[in-house]
């Protein structure tokens, strides 16, 4: 009897998901297994990863096309939550993972399947987002996760690989380890692990080196409604075009390199380059166009919640009581966040220089040092008075 009859297996094309196959079935017993590969804008031909699938064992081959369910329902409120894991990384990586399990969960249900299965190792904050939103989606499916278990280096794995008729990779396999989508890149692994030495050029792709961008600085107008990105320069876009057309856009002027020091919620610290242009820039206007339009309290009092909304969603519980409940607080902001604002990308760098909104709490009258001033200054005083108050008795009381 092996751990499962019927299994679905999160599949990338890549010799461990591949080697996953014919491991699930040879060593665990696993009569069928099922990939499913998902397509999240990373803009790779599906096809010959669907058909390496087949090839490599499976009885069925899904390819899931979830970019627009992963813009919109992932990507946009980790926006409107201004989520900047360690004040820097916008989660590109870290919120396609619920989405990846929500498709393992619904074709394991579709296909009647007893368990999901995954290629995560037991080093990186991957298995722990896939295990626990596969649980919190459907506590009853098995997880097997073959290469957490199996204990073989990368030459063992492609050897085994080959005895299953998988072809080891053809050209010297990049040194890296890279995670993409349409939200951007992550790279680790190879020189990058020496914390010291600079990022070769070579492993970016979706933005320019400072050296090869324009001279001049392009401008943009984002629109947001209800704090959801939705026109570029006055045009109406999908929220999957409009991603992609700001990728381009901001990755041509250089914007959107990271490079970080990261705790790892499994206790390790690893050194990650990411990509990732559109949302950094629209994270920076989102933020602004709140400054605009929440009052003070909520504007401050977010801040708080987006540190913890961020680290939930890093450390895998996006499906929780708790993502839920401050999701509602979320949207309840984002009510007013309706407006434009104006963005300027040059040489590597991104900068509101404009905004407006019919919801702006800005008021010229009362902030200007002209003369058409409306600001009551002889009630300051009175109210500088009663707040200083309790310092000037605490003085008075002190320094006798
Ligand atoms: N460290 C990032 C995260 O936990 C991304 C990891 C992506 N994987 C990679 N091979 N670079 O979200």
């Amino acid at each position: 009897m092996g751990r499962a009859n019927k299994v679905v297996l999160a599949y990338s094309g890549g010799v461990d998901t591949s080697v996953c196959i014919p491991y699930l079935m040879h060593e665990w017993g696993v009569q069928e297994v099922i990939t499913l590969a998902a397509d999240l804008g990373q803009g790779a031909d599906m096809e010959p990863v669907r058909e390496k699938a087949l090839k490599s064992g499976a009885v069925e081959s899904l390819v899931a096309d979830a970019t627009e369910r992963f813009v919109k329902n992932y990507a946009f409120p980790a926006i409107q939550a201004n989520a900047l894991y360690e004040e820097r990384y916008p989660l590109s990586t870290a919120l396609a993972r619920p989405l990846i399990a929500k498709l393992l969960v619904e074709a394991a249900e579709t296909y009647g399947a007893d368990a999901v299965a995954h290629g995560c190792t037991g080093k990186g904050n991957d298995q722990v987002r896939f295990d626990v939103s596969i649980a919190a989606l459907n506590p009853n499916l098995k997880v097997l996760t073959p290469a957490r278990e199996w204990g073989m280096s990368r030459e063992e794995t492609i050897a085994y690989g080959e005895r299953f008729g998988i072809p080891a990779p053809v050209k010297k396999s990049s040194p890296y380890s890279i995670d993409e989508n349409l939200l951007g890149r992550a790279v680790e692994a190879g020189v990058l692990e020496d914390p010291w030495a600079e990022p070769p050029e070579d492993i970016y792709t979706m933005t320019k080196a400072i050296a090869d961008t324009p001279d001049e600085p392009e401008y943009l107008e984002i629109g947001f409604k209800q704090g959801n990105p939705l026109s570029l320069n006055g045009e109406t876009l999908s929220p999957v075009d409009l991603v992609s057309k700001m990728n381009a856009i901001a990755g041509n002027h250089g914007v959107g390199r990271i490079d970080m020091i990261e705790n790892r919620l499994v206790g390790i610290k690893s050194r990650e380059i990411y990509e990732t242009p559109a949302l950094l820039v629209l994270i920076d206007a989102h933020r602004d166009l709140e400054s605009l339009t929440l009052t003070a309290d909520v504007t401050q009092y977010k801040r708080g919640i987006e540190q913890t909304y961020t680290q939930l969603i890093y450390n895998g519980l996006w499906y929780s009581p708790l993502r839920d409940a401050l999701d509602a607080f979320v949207q309840k902001t984002q009510e007013q966040v309706t407006g434009t604002v104006r963005v300027k990308l040059f040489k590597g760098t991104t900068a509101v220089v404009g905004r407006k909104s019919a919801n702006s709490l800005y008021t010229p009258d009362l902030a200007t040092y002209g003369a058409d001033d409306k600001f009551d200054h002889k009630a300051a005083e009175g109210f500088v008075y009663v707040w200083g108050l309790p310092t000037r008795v605490w003085a008075e009381t002190m320094r006798k």
